[in-house]
């Protein structure tokens, strides 16, 4: 008896099965077997014995020899994101095509308003778009400044199924919002089932190290390391901890890229707070060592990737359970708009493009590279992230009841990533020339094989945007629990 199984077909019962995905090791956050995945109507039908029979089904896929996971859900994702003079370069069906080529299956993208736009309007604007993805997709909201319209628009878009709201405490006069406005949009989002998803660096600290910086002539992409400093990082997370526990409010803290910063979130973890830390795949896998290289401005991002010896302790992380999710803040922006401005990171776009090669990095470098469990992998990049955004347990599981949403990965298979064989829409990738073990090999979407042996078997659009659940519990730790059958 596998968990979660449901009787239907796995024992030749009634429901029709469409599809069965044979003799490969499931994955799933808190366990992994052998086990074959019937799916009907587009979702999980049954986990079953190994060859069980399936009577009727039309379609088999031989999985011996892989694992099967259920698709990544990437809760940090920019899809044409305009900031300050800059729009990065993809739309939801280039962004979801680069995807599912990458593994993952769900996007969860930000909904941020232009000066003088309400968050509503944003978000609305933003939702529109899903359907062009090749997956489904979900969004967070965005407040930057407190009106009295703020509760009105939060509960309407909770009740809508947005339920995550981005916030800021940098980047003046474009995101950051001020202390005030986060704490009320903290207490107002408590009490609707929805949270504050967060972006910390302690923007003073940072505005004077550049100032500093700038005087010196170091203000280039090439010094951007020194421009945001670990310690702008703390001293925000701290702060916004403070205010999450005077309002009992529970808080995600985005693109956490220090060991300290991951360390505070879990001491307030430990007092009862329900506060969760994003990493992000180019602060566990790169250093600062890539500003060095003979493009720098290919590297900027906010927080900026830091020297080796943190990136490693922050790693640590992933083994001891500290780190709740892997998020990619994908950010497509290709070289010339990065080289336009590069030699002041105070004006040019910050960001990486990352959805397409978060899950291969991060399997590489922890689960093939240092034994991180396949388990932990799919917690961190599926499972929680759906449970983080409300969408558990249609995403992020095979339990049965669940999205047919699938990546089969070949654990073992060696690839060299270039940016010529990627989807995402800009003409780089910062991991161009490593060295990667494992890769996603078939790819379903909704029960529908879309990505084959490196091929789009399936271009057409289907994007649904995902209503996220009130978050109550947002990330109870799904690996203790003991997965129990859904309906279907
Ligand atoms: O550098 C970054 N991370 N750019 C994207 C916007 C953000 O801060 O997440
Ligand atoms: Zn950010
Ligand atoms: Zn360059
Ligand atoms: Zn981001």
């Amino acid at each position: 008896m596998f968990p979660g199984r449901s009787g239907a077909g796995a024992d030749g019962g009634h429901a029709p099965v469409d599809l069965v995905v044979r003799g490969g090791t499931v994955v799933e956050a808190g366990w992994s077997g052998p086990a074959d995945v019937f799916v009907a109507e587009g979702r999980v039908l049954a986990l079953a014995e190994p060859g069980a029979p399936a009577p009727g089904t039309r379609e088999e896929i031989d999985a011996t020899g892989r694992l099967v996971m259920p698709g990544g859900v990437d809760p940090h994702c920019h899809v044409g994101f305009t900031s300050g003079d800059f729009t990065s370069l993809d739309d939801y069906l280039q962004c979801t095509t680069a995807a599912v080529f990458g593994g993952t299956t769900t996007i969860v993208d930000f909904a941020i308003p232009r000066p003088g736009q309400a968050p509503a309007d944003a978000a609305y604007a933003q939702r529109a778009k899903a359907e062009q993805g090749l997956c489904d997709s979900a969004l967070h909201a965005c407040v930057t400044e407190w009106d009295d319209t703020i509760p009105d628009q939060l509960g309407a878009l909770v009740a809508d199924g947005v339920v995550t709201v981005k916030m800021f405490t940098t980047y003046r006069n474009e995101t950051m919002a001020d202390a005030d406005t986060i704490l009320r949009t903290m207490a107002t989002l408590r009490d609707l089932g929805g949270m504050v998803v967060i972006h910390c660096e302690a923007n003073h600290i940072i505005e004077d190290t550049q100032a500093h910086c700038a005087a010196d002539g170091r203000i280039g992409a090439a010094d951007m390391a020194g421009t945001r400093p670990e310690l702008a990082e703390t001293a925000s997370v701290a702060e916004i901890l403070a205010i999450a526990e005077s309002q009992r409010a529970p808080v995600y803290f985005v693109h956490q890229s220090t060991a300290e910063a991951v360390e505070l979130v879990a001491a307030a973890r430990r007092r009862g707070l329900r506060a969760y830390t994003e990493s992000v795949a180019h602060h566990l896998v790169l250093d600062e060592t890539m500003y060095e290289g003979e493009h720098p401005e290919r590297f900027v991002c906010c927080p900026p990737l830091r020297p080796r010896d943190a990136v490693s302790r922050l790693g640590r992380h992933l083994f001891t359970g500290e780190i709740t999710t892997i998020g990619s803040d994908h950010c497509c922006y290709d070289t010339a708009q990065k080289r336009s401005r590069s030699g002041d990171v105070r004006v040019m776009p910050n960001g990486l493009p990352g959805v397409e090669t978060r899950l291969p990095v991060v399997f590489s470098a922890y689960v093939a590279g240092m034994g991180l469990p396949a388990t932990r992998f799919v917690e961190l990049t599926a499972a929680n992230p759906a449970r983080a955004n409300g969408l558990y347990p249609r995403k992020g599981t095979l339990l049965p009841g669940a999205d047919a949403d699938i990546a089969i990965w070949d654990p073992t298979t060696e690839w060299t990533i270039t940016s010529g064989d990627l989807h995402m829409a800009t003409d780089y990738t910062p991991y161009e020339g490593m060295r990667v073990t494992g890769r996603p090999e078939t790819v379903m979407v909704g029960g529908r094989v879309v990505v084959h042996d490196g091929r789009l078997t399936d271009a057409t659009p289907r994007g649904r945007h995902l209503p996220a659940r009130r978050l109550h519990d947002p990330v109870a730790p799904v690996s203790l629990r003991r997965p129990s059958a859904l309906s279907t």
